[in-house]
């Protein structure tokens, strides 16, 4: 059970998270036949939009699920979900909202045919925060040796479906070795990304991150970045091939995501990535806090 309390809304149902949703049958439950986003708030405006939506379609496309909701009637529901949260935990700040869609119940098997007709749930509770401590000190990762970041050519990292098992393994790895996150390689030996993040690093002032064909989730908070915010600060990006072996000559690294935005990595197994008010990373978040506030102020519409 949660320790907090999260908002649900299963189809336009809403109840407590920690009630049941979806049916036996479900096949997001079964299979992991879903797909879905996190979106987050900033200043009290659900951040990057359509940046979300598209990556949504690409995903329903990718799994050839049929998208039978559109972004004003999820809008409206997310309003609704988050009216309902507020409800019940005032002034709990920004949020984090996450549509989960499943392509729905049927009889038991594989075939898509089998399908009745696609569930939406979403869920509504504070955006995460990093803890102080982290952003000082740095977060702390290691790399998975057991396992490998599935290949493009089998569940492409790119799709945001409801199969986290891969991640989540990875994941256990580095945790049990005492680490905040995991650091995964692709069949080549090469760096993809972390647990539910993307990775990036500083080499000679330039913003270093591994490239889409790596293997990757072509996460928003980096297509932001590399699109405009890191050059905005004059930060010069490059997308490249990143070794184990590259770590030592890389002076920083940092994680990306919705929820994170910019957090700045402290160490990989060892190897020690340089922090401060005055790390490339640390201009890198307040550009990003300065875009964040810009868009807040031009979306009112997306006020949730
Ligand atoms: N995760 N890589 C993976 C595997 C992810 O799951 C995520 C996001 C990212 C970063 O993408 P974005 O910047 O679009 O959030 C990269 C979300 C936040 C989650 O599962 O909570």
């Amino acid at each position: 059970m949660p320790t907090h309390y999260i908002q649900a809304n299963t189809n336009g149902r809403l109840h407590p998270a920690s009630e049941p949703s979806i049916a036996p049958l479900n096949r997001g439950f079964l299979y992991g036949d879903a797909i879905y986003e996190v979106w987050r708030t900033y200043h009290g405006v659900i951040f990057a939009w359509e940046e979300h939506w598209k990556r949504m379609r690409a995903s329903a496309r990718a799994v050839h699920m049929h998208l039978d909701i559109a972004p004003p009637q999820i809008l409206e529901e997310i309003r609704r979900t988050v009216s309902a949260f507020r409800d019940r935990v005032p002034n709990s700040g920004e949020l984090y909202i996450r549509l989960q869609v499943t392509r729905g119940a049927g009889p038991i098997g594989l075939d898509i045919a089998l399908a009745d007709k696609a569930d939406f749930l979403l869920l509504v509770q504070p955006c995460p925060e990093v803890p102080k401590a982290r952003e000082r000190e740095g977060l702390r990762l290691s790399v998975a040796t057991t396992m490998r970041r599935n290949p493009v050519q089998s569940l492409d990292p790119a799709w945001k479906t409801g199969n986290y098992l891969n991640n989540l393994l990875c994941l256990r790895e580095a945790r049990a070795r005492g680490a905040d996150d995991v650091v995964i390689l692709n069949l080549a030996g090469e760096v993809t990304e972390a647990s539910v993040a993307n990775i990036g690093f500083v080499r000679d002032g330039k913003l270093v991150t591994p490239p889409l064909s790596a293997g990757i989730l072509g996460g928003i908070t980096r297509a932001l970045l590399l699109d405009g915010i890191a050059a905005a600060a004059g930060i010069p990006v490059s997308e490249e091939p990143v070794q184990p072996a590259d770590f030592g000559s890389m002076g920083e690294c940092f994680l990306m995501s919705t929820t994170k935005d910019i957090v700045p990595v402290g160490e990989i197994d060892g190897v020690r990535f340089k922090l401060g008010p005055d790390s490339v990373a640390s201009r890198l978040k307040r550009a990003f806090a300065e875009a964040a506030r810009e868009y807040a102020s031009s979306h009112p519409e997306l006020a949730a």
